[in-house]
């Protein structure tokens, strides 16, 4: 595309996502379009949730952002530049967080500095900090076999601590722990956001931790995904999940996600029918 014609992005927006889709497989008879015309904006230090029914392409979406996949429409940027690859700047997390099993806590924190080519005491110094910050600095000399889920993936956000990143981006990560810990995790994550200045792009199918972590909450539609609204949550934290505001908010953001789900559902049961 001609640079005459590209859109300018402003540098003040942590992403910018203009007119965003994607098709996978695109061009081939497998073509299965996952997203559709995304517009988005996302302030430095913004709290932004995704909710949607499962397969609406928040993941999609997060790749994308990620750098790891390409959109097939539209434009993404972060700061003002074009997102074209993966940097260290936007740090992706999963559900279920690889970490080498054969280093210790520190040396898998402070991996990918030593891709950078910093030296061992520095590392070691910057894990320090990254493990202090969500709770962990005592298990600097474990391996992660020693660590329950909840800690795995307290080191998995130490890991992206440590990259400095601008913007935080979290795929279900939460999704694997038990309710207790997940709550935990979430309040821990709300510490870690504030002292971080690092916008969070978070992804979850439940109404609960959108209620309890979001700025703005993104609800999608059944696929393709595109946004259908978005919710701003004015709610002070923390958040009491059983005061009325919170109550009220659960209950538009369930009647707002229910009918996309029951779309979701008869198209899948469609496609079943159809094999
Ligand atoms: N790598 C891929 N190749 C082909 N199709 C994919 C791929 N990843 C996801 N999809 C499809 O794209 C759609 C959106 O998937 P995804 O982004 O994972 O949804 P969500 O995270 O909202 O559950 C789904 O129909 C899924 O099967
Ligand atoms: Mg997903």
């Amino acid at each position: 595309m001609a640079s005459d014609s590209a859109p300018h992005f402003s540098s003040r927006d942590a992403v910018v996502c203009r007119g965003v889709g994607k098709t996978w497989a695109a061009g081939t008879r497998r073509a299965h379009e996952a997203l559709r015309d995304v517009d988005l904006d996302i302030a430095p230090g913004e709290f932004v949730v995704f909710l949607g029914p499962s397969g609406c392409g928040k993941s999609t979406l997060l790749y994308l952002v990620a750098g790891l996949e390409e959109a097939t429409d539209g434009r993404i940027a972060a700061f003002g530049d074009p997102v074209e690859a993966p940097s260290p700047e936007r740090s992706l997390i999963f559900q279920e967080t690889s970490l080498f099993p054969w280093l210790t806590v520190w040396q898998n924190v402070s991996f990918g500095l030593s891709i950078r080519g910093v030296g061992i005491e520095e590392r070691k110094q910057i894990a320090r900090q990254a493990l202090q910050r969500v709770g962990l600095a005592e298990a600097m000399d474990k391996r992660p076999d020693e660590l329950s889920g909840g800690m795995r993936q307290r080191v998995a956000v130490a890991r992206a601590l440590a990259m400095r990143p601008k913007v935080l981006l979290m795929d279900e990560p939460f999704a694997a722990l038990d309710v207790q810990t997940r709550s935990r995790m979430q309040d821990f994550l709300l510490d870690v956001w504030r002292d971080s200045g690092a916008s969070i792009l978070f992804v979850t199918h439940h109404i609960d931790e959108a209620v309890a972590l979001a700025d703005r909450v993104v609800i999608f539609t059944a696929r393709p995904g595109r946004i259908k609204t978005i919710v701003p949550i004015s709610i002070p934290r923390p958040r009491d999940p059983f005061s009325p505001q919170c109550e009220a908010l659960r209950k538009e953001l369930t009647e707002l996600l229910r009918a996309e789900v029951d779309r979701a559902f008869a198209e899948q049961e469609a496609l079943a029918d159809a094999v």
